[in-house]
């Protein structure tokens, strides 16, 4: 029988792996790093669930009330419904598997205030819960592992999705040692290959989540879904080449935003938005620092009204970070601090169950699109891939049908030389990967317009014009293959985000100020016959 293959070993990955073994179904579980290395354990602050154990009377429903608003009423409510009611049990599981999350003095799961939330909700591991979250399912599947429900396969990257007669059949992979191709054969496929910092080079997570699987299966076909919301994260500082998370956490243990304004410090959030002040949410936040920034001022983040003890025990890796890389001790000095690249809200457009529109493919995670609308809130991403990879699992079983064994691709797939035919060496795709990351970190920013999105197309199209028919001598095959995709998922982004006519979320159009009712809807971008139609569709059950 074939397995589920599953692409991308993260929260979202394994997730869905663990759930699949718990029901007796094989797996092959793909990835280039080792999960100790994927991009899940950067995630610092926590996860969300109205687990309701420090007295502060919580309920799912709460959750669910403000998942929806800070999305800007653009997701599922169904599937935000289903999220946010699942979210204790999720908690409930990873403790039981033994996640070290921090505790009460009760002995009861603690939990800490978090972003755009009226109740102490997102559950904890220090300011490392991804690490922890990691390790938790690392060693659960490892068990699997042994007696062979789950086979990792780790060194192999994604080359191309095997389809026949609109059902995918399984996946085509290159291995990352050898440079060989390889069919992986599947009765299902999960896509939980993560975002696409690696588009705009500059996120707080790893660029090597360049969104060349979602790119490539766009230039399948395949639709994607409100592209256009690509969260900031308000507090990130600058380090060479990178932007650097300072956790939301911070300011949900008391850290507070400022600027200096005639040698006071001028606290924005909190005389702005007094009821959650500096737990707004962050794509308020982030335009909130904007308007300082822009006129030359710098938002720094304040953790010295934070209790001492909470700072050294809870944020003990906020400390150690902005110490070693920013020679910065943030018990005595602020923070500088600005908005950075952070999340994907956008990607491949899923239903409820994380059915994508082709039979037998399913995604979940940053991949997916499905819970956050508009603009996430923080401690929505763990759990919203932890649920995820558990639902689409379960699509996965129930639409086993064990008729894809049959099907093999043609022999010539598996030579190298078939996937650069007709074009000839001279590219340099980490020069021209840069180009393009630069081209869209200034169209598409905290605010944007009509005059630099258009500007911004006309720039990528050339560039793609003079990159697409080549290649490039030193770099794998796999890069060389789904590089020019890239160009395609950017013009879908930039698409988009040019179409949508107003202001929602994550997504500030200077030239089109505030919500508009007739664009309370889904953004869907499809690859069809050379060229990127954007439509605007119902959300699902609405
Ligand atoms: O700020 C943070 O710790 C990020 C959390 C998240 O994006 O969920």
């Amino acid at each position: 029988m074939d397995k589920v293959v599953i692409i991308g070993s993260g929260a979202a990955g394994l997730s869905a792996a663990i759930h699949l073994a718990e029901e007796n179904v094989p797996c092959l579980l793909i990835s280039e790093m080792p999960s100790a290395r994927v991009q899940s354990n950067m995630a610092e602050g926590g996860i969300n669930a109205a687990l309701n154990t420090m007295g502060q009377d919580d309920r799912p429903e709460l959750h669910e009330a403000e998942t929806y608003k800070a999305g800007r009423f653009l997701a599922c409510k169904e599937a935000v419904h289903r999220l946010t009611h699942g979210a204790p049990d999720i908690v409930r599981i990873l403790y039981d598997w033994g996640m070290a999350l921090n505790i009460t003095e009760e002995g009861n799961i603690a939990l800490r205030p978090f972003g755009g939330q009226t109740r102490k909700r997102t559950a904890f591991a220090s300011a490392s819960t991804g690490k922890q979250l990691m390790y938790t399912l690392a060693t659960k599947a490892r068990a699997y592992e042994a007696d062979g429900r789950i086979e990792t396969r780790t060194g192999y990257r994604f080359l191309h999705l095997v389809e026949n007669n609109g059902r995918a059949m399984g996946v085509l992979l290159v291995s990352a040692r050898t440079g060989q191709i390889v069919y992986a054969p599947a009765s299902g496929v999960i896509l939980a290959s993560g975002g696409m910092n690696g588009l705009f080079g500059n996120a707080t997570g790893s660029v090597l989540n360049k969104g060349n699987v979602t790119a490539s299966l766009f230039s399948a076909g395949l639709p994607l879904a409100n592209l256009e919301m690509i969260q900031y994260h308000p507090t990130t500082t600058r380090l060479h080449g990178k932007n650097m998370l300072i956790t939301e956490a911070v300011r949900g243990e008391g850290g507070r935003l400022y600027v200096e304004q005639n040698g006071e410090r001028f606290y924005f959030m909190e005389v702005k938005y007094p009821e959650l002040g500096n737990l707004m949410p962050r794509d308020v936040i982030a335009r909130e620092e904007w308007q300082w920034i822009k006129q030359g001022i710098q938002p720094y983040l304040d953790m010295r009204d934070i209790p001492r003890e909470v700072s050294i025990h809870k944020l003990a890796g906020v400390l150690e970070a902005c110490h070693d890389f920013l020679s910065l001790d943030p018990l005595q000095q602020p923070i500088p601090v600005s908005p950075g690249i952070h999340y994907f809200m956008g990607g491949i457009y899923v239903d409820v169950n994380h059915r994508t529109c082709l039979r037998n493919l399913f995604a979940a995670g940053e991949a997916a699109c499905q819970y956050h609308g508009a603009n996430r809130l923080g401690g929505n991403s763990l759990l919203g891939a932890m649920f995820g990879g558990r639902t689409a699992a379960d699509s996965a079983m129930e639409d086993l049908s064990g008729k894809t064994a049959d099907f093999r691709p043609s022999e010539s797939w598996l030579q190298p030389s078939v996937w650069l035919k007709g074009r000839k060496a001279g590219l340099n795709i980490p020069a021209a990967r840069n180009a393009l990351n630069l081209l869209l970190q200034k169209a598409l920013g905290i605010e944007r317009n009509e005059k630099d999105l258009a500007q911004c197309l006309r720039d990528v199209q050339e560039l793609e014009a003079r990159s697409v028919m080549q290649y490039d001598e030193q770099a794998p095959l796999d890069e060389n293959v789904l590089f020019p995709d890239s160009f395609r998922l950017a013009r879908a982004i930039l698409h988009s985000a040019l179409t949508r006519r107003e202001s929602r979320g994550a997504h500030t159009r200077t030239d089109y100020p505030g919500e508009r009712e007739e664009y309370r809807k889904t953004t869907m971008c499809v690859f069809h016959q050379n060229e990127i139609r954007t439509t605007f569709e119902p959300i699902e059950g609405d």
